[in-house]
């Protein structure tokens, strides 16, 4: 990696101040972590700098608290779960203080008071609307209460903030933390130079939210499968009807753009060849495999893929070399139609001589549900990040790092 790592630094007693994504969800009340996948995914960088003798400063956004401290978005409740998982990484007990403002003078004096191989976990940075608009002050602020800055918070690196960006003008070195460079590594390297054949899932509802993704990667795959809600928008520019299924009706030019750029390219597009109908969009609705190149009756929709469709994915799946899979194939949520989603997570994960990478929260779920998650390479933490890093755009929070 062309940036500075966590690894090339020399942490002793210094105050490192790590940049993390603990944009974790909560309950209703803000009082409890529902999924701490991000936490846990940070802990390499953290235990790397306590072994390595740092003074340990966290510092994340969580939910959007609209620049304004809310209770309901305190970060608050990550102190116990983190010193959890500290102590039982570390067979030791570690301390984890918590400032109630992520600047300031309680920040300031909690950060100075630091001893190696302990932890201050900062409040939520967005309690400060100068936080999202990059704000120099504020930047420089947090820079003050560390001596050396990390990035881990690879979820947060498509934004151009004052705790991912700004801060680089004030704090240097800025390094990337392990995450960090996971992420990058394996996104990167799909991007760059994946083994092939390279076969890419994508899938979810909307053509919309994944067109430059879809563009980018019809430079770079073998094979291009589309599943989802998304699908309805290509069958409807191959001149099939799709009754009451999701369409996109203003995408369904750039649906038919994308199938001759897959042409021209060489690229195998594949779309669903048959589907399951239901006859509302409910958990218990009536349902019917059709075959996709029939016109859909009209009342009905389609909630997954088909039978059919799923062999072919599990036909390329298993001869690929790397496959990368974002968004699920049906409307998840509901068991009745999450089936095709399920057996894409299982032929995901029956390839192990493949690099594989996911991303997404539903296919994230799908892979856990499946009890697979130690069969994939790679799950990204990213969620709007790992879109914008697979559209082939720069991540300001990457970009402003130092250079090896
Ligand atoms: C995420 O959950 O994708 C990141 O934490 C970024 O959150 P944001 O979309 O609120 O900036």
């Amino acid at each position: 990696m062309a940036k500075l790592s966590i690894r090339d630094l020399d942490l002793n007693n210094k105050r490192v101040f790590i940049r993390v994504d603990f944009n974790v969800p909560l309950t209703e009340d803000g009082t409890a972590i529902t999924d701490d996948t991000r936490i846990r995914a940070t802990l390499p960088t953290i235990v790397y700098a306590l072994k390595h003798h740092a003074k340990v400063i966290l510092a994340s956004h969580l939910g959007r608290p609209k620049g304004k401290p809310n209770p309901k978005y305190s970060l608050r409740p990550v102190v116990d779960r983190l010193r959890e998982l500290l102590d039982a990484e570390l067979s030791r007990s570690i301390n984890v203080a918590f400032s109630p403002d992520c600047v300031g003078e309680v920040a300031s004096e909690l950060a100075r008071q630091l001893e190696s191989g302990q932890v201050l976990l900062l409040e939520n940075l967005r309690y400060h609307a100068a936080e999202e608009a990059n704000d120099p002050q504020f930047s420089s602020a947090l820079a003050s209460l560390g001596e050396i800055y990390v990035n881990d918070a690879f979820g947060s690196a498509h934004r151009a903030h004052a705790s991912t960006e700004g801060i680089t003008h004030f704090l240097k070195p800025a390094a990337a933390g392990l995450l960090m460079e996971k992420e990058l590594t394996y996104l990167g390297k799909a991007l760059e130079a994946p083994e092939k054949p390279f076969v890419a899932i994508i899938g979810g509802s909307k053509i919309s939210g994944k067109i430059d993704v879809i563009d980018n990667l019809l430079d770079k795959v073998n094979t291009l499968v589309i599943v989802g809600g998304m699908a309805y928008t290509f069958q409807r520019a191959l001149g099939v009807t799709t009754g009451k299924s999701l369409v996109e009706e203003d995408k369904i030019e750039v649906a038919r753009e994308a199938l001759a750029k897959a042409k021209a390219n060489g690229v195998e597009l594949l779309l669903p060849v048959d589907n399951i109908l239901a006859d509302s969009f409910a958990p218990d609705a009536n349902t019917q495999p059709w075959d996709s190149s029939v016109n859909f009756p009209a009342d009905w929709q389609g909630l997954d893929i088909g039978p059919k469709t799923v062999a072919l994915i599990v036909d390329v799946v298993s001869k690929a070399r790397t496959i990368l899979w974002n968004g699920p194939a049906g409307v998840f949520e509901f068991p009745a139609f999450a089936i095709g989603t399920n057996a894409i997570a299982h032929a995901v994960a029956a390839n192990t001589e493949a690099i594989s990478i996911i991303g997404g929260g539903d296919s994230v779920s799908a892979i856990n549900q499946a009890g697979v998650a130690d069969k994939i390479t790679h799950i990204s933490t990213g969620g709007g990040a790992s879109l914008e890093f697979l559209e082939g755009k720069k991540l300001p929070g990457v970009e402003a790092l130092t250079e090896k």
